[in-house]
């Protein structure tokens, strides 16, 4: 089967949840302690043996493509007093992978946005990872899904159970079990009212899928809150061929929205070579007050 090399990242929605944060500062770009959440997703990628990323950005957000870039003047001012070990994590972000843009000229939603990548995905399985979806984990979550990828050939989708009142913020799908942590996948739907759901699995930041996808998000209408909706051609692609579910490993942080947020920054700097002890401490000086 054909390695996964390419991923697609995008990054050109509205933020409209973490507003005012997100009026000039993409939402993927706000920080968990000193790296911006899509530095994260970048870095999950390339530990997967992703080579090529696509971002898919819109007007706006320039500082996406500073940030994988080199910064001369930064770097020789780093150079210049000795700041070593600074220098080399600043030059390393912009080594991390090959790194292209395209423009989603508007806003018309996540499918829509991947319909975007045609041209950079040719006739490759590629990753996608939402712009705003950081995973933590020892075994990047988009290789678990590349494997699986590479282990049946069909498309693929990063699934997790949700608690049953907040399913109908993301999708449910139909599945069966396969082994380990796989399922196969048979049928989606995209925020479904209640009653409609097949499952409390959903669909949660991570898929891998065929080049196939481009044909039926030609035909795909806009589906819930007007948007043309990446679920509803996976829909398709599940009904048609199946697709397999992997309930991937790692803790996902939701940074599209204000308590996600709050989470990763917490969480991350408990784990933080630099900042853990004194951010514990102060932790704990600050429960006692609650
Ligand atoms: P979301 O639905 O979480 O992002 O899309 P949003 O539209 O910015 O969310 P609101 O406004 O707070 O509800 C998941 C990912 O897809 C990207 C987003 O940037 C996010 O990373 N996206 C979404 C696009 O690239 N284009 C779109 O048209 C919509």
């Amino acid at each position: 089967m054909q390695k996964v090399r390419k991923a697609v990242i995008p990054a050109a929605g509205l933020g409209t949840r973490v507003l005012p944060a997100s009026k000039a500062m993409p939402k993927e770009m706000l920080p968990i302690v000193d790296k911006p959440a899509i530095q994260y997703i970048v870095e999950e990628a390339v530990r997967a043996g992703i080579t090529d990323i696509l971002i898919i950005t819109n007007r706006g957000k320039n500082i996406i493509e500073d940030h994988f870039d080199h910064s001369v003047e930064l770097e020789e001012r780093l150079e210049k007093s000795g700041k070593t070990k600074m220098l080399q994590q600043v030059r390393a972000i912009a080594d991390l992978a090959n790194i292209v843009y395209v423009r989603q000229k508007e806003t018309k939603g996540l499918g829509h946005a991947i319909s975007c990548a045609r041209s950079f995905v040719g006739d490759e399985p590629f990753a996608v990872l939402y712009g705003d979806d950081v995973i933590i984990g020892e075994d990047p979550a988009c290789g678990q899904l590349c494997r699986a990828y590479e282990e049946y050939g069909l498309g693929v989708v990063g699934i997790k159970e949700v608690p049953r009142e907040q399913v109908a913020r993301y999708s449910s799908l139909k599945v069966d079990p396969l082994h380990d942590l796989l399922f196969r996948v048979t049928d989606m739907i995209e925020k479904p009212a209640p009653g409609q759901e097949f499952s409390l699995y959903s669909i949660l930041g991570r898929c891998v899928l065929p080049p196939d996808i481009f044909e039926i998000l030609d035909h795909t209408a806009p589906g819930a809150g007007g948007e043309i909706q990446l679920t509803d051609a996976m829909k398709e692609l599940a009904r048609r061929d199946s697709m397999i579910g992997v309930d991937f490993t790692g803790k996902r942080y939701d940074m599209g929205n204000k308590l996600g947020i709050l989470q990763a920054t917490c969480e991350v700097a408990l784990q933080h070579p630099e900042v853990a002890d004194d951010f514990r401490a102060y932790l704990k000086e600050l429960v006692k007050t609650l």
